[in-house]
């Protein structure tokens, strides 16, 4: 059944056991989840970049450092890290997930949001920023091309092709953040975007076919979203874990 906003308001000031109009789920857990996520995402990363430079257990290269850059005494992360940090606080997905849930600013769809000043949406410092998406996708292309040779290296074991649980992981993260990549909106528009006629040239239809395939990936845009920022997490600790000896690397073939 359809709720209407004047329905859902006083449903939502009420704030116990509300739902989403759309959702099974209680509507505090979406903004929970993504705070939460979020935030020990942050910590993590800067508690990395800042204070653990090395991340590297021959063949396998945390992604936080790729491409490996050695410039004085600047942490190699430092120098990476901006890159995804700007690609995905840009990105539109993570920009409703994270007004959403920090500012409320809604909250969802059809929720009243608390009163602010003049709304000037993104035309203004700092939200203005977020127009810089797509040059944060040519950017991130570029390092997505580095994460696939690192993943490449990972088979290679002093010279001879080998399988290990490190070389799966980071396997695995380089097609999450290629999914996650290759389904941008910015993507989708320069591939398809501009055209008045899909069918009118050679160049149009190829320009649709590739329209098609990044749209494929945009469709669960949110999930690759997660899904890549768990792996490289996750790919991380599990290089850092090899180094300090707490884990032993198991291989299949080397
Ligand atoms: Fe999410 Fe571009 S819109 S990565």
């Amino acid at each position: 059944m359809a709720v209407s906003e004047s329905q859902a308001r006083p449903a939502a000031r009420a704030g116990q056991g509300v739902k989403h109009p759309y959702s099974s789920l209680p509507n505090w857990l979406y903004p929970t989840v993504v705070v939460v996520a979020l935030s020990l995402f942050g910590v993590y990363t800067a508690w990395i970049v800042l204070f653990q430079p090395v991340g590297q257990f021959v063949p396998y290269l945390s992604p936080f450092e790729s491409p490996l850059i050695k410039w004085g005494l600047i942490p190699p992360g430092i120098l990476v890290v901006w890159a995804p940090l700007v690609f995905r606080g840009t990105c539109y997905y993570y920009r409703k997930a994270y007004f959403r849930s920090f500012f409320w600013h809604p909250r969802s769809c059809a929720v009243p949001e608390p009163a602010r000043g003049r709304y000037r949406g993104e035309t203004a410092f700092p939200w203005v920023i977020n127009n810089l998406h797509r040059f944060a996708f040519y950017v991130i292309v570029v390092q997505v091309l580095f994460l696939i040779f690192d993943a490449v290296v990972a088979f290679d074991f002093g010279g001879r092709f080998g399988i290990g649980l490190g070389s799966a992981l980071m396997l695995l993260n380089v097609l999450l953040l290629s999914g996650y990549t290759f389904g941008c909106h910015a993507l989708r528009h320069l591939a398809g975007g501009g055209l008045d006629c899909f069918s009118c040239s050679t160049a149009a239809r190829a320009r649709f076919r590739l329209w098609k395939g990044v749209s494929v990936l945009n469709i669960r845009h949110d999930r690759w979203a997660w899904a890549s920022l768990f792996s490289v997490a996750g790919t991380d600790i599990y290089v850092r874990l090899l180094m300090a000896g707490i884990l032993h690397d198991p291989r299949w073939i080397s």
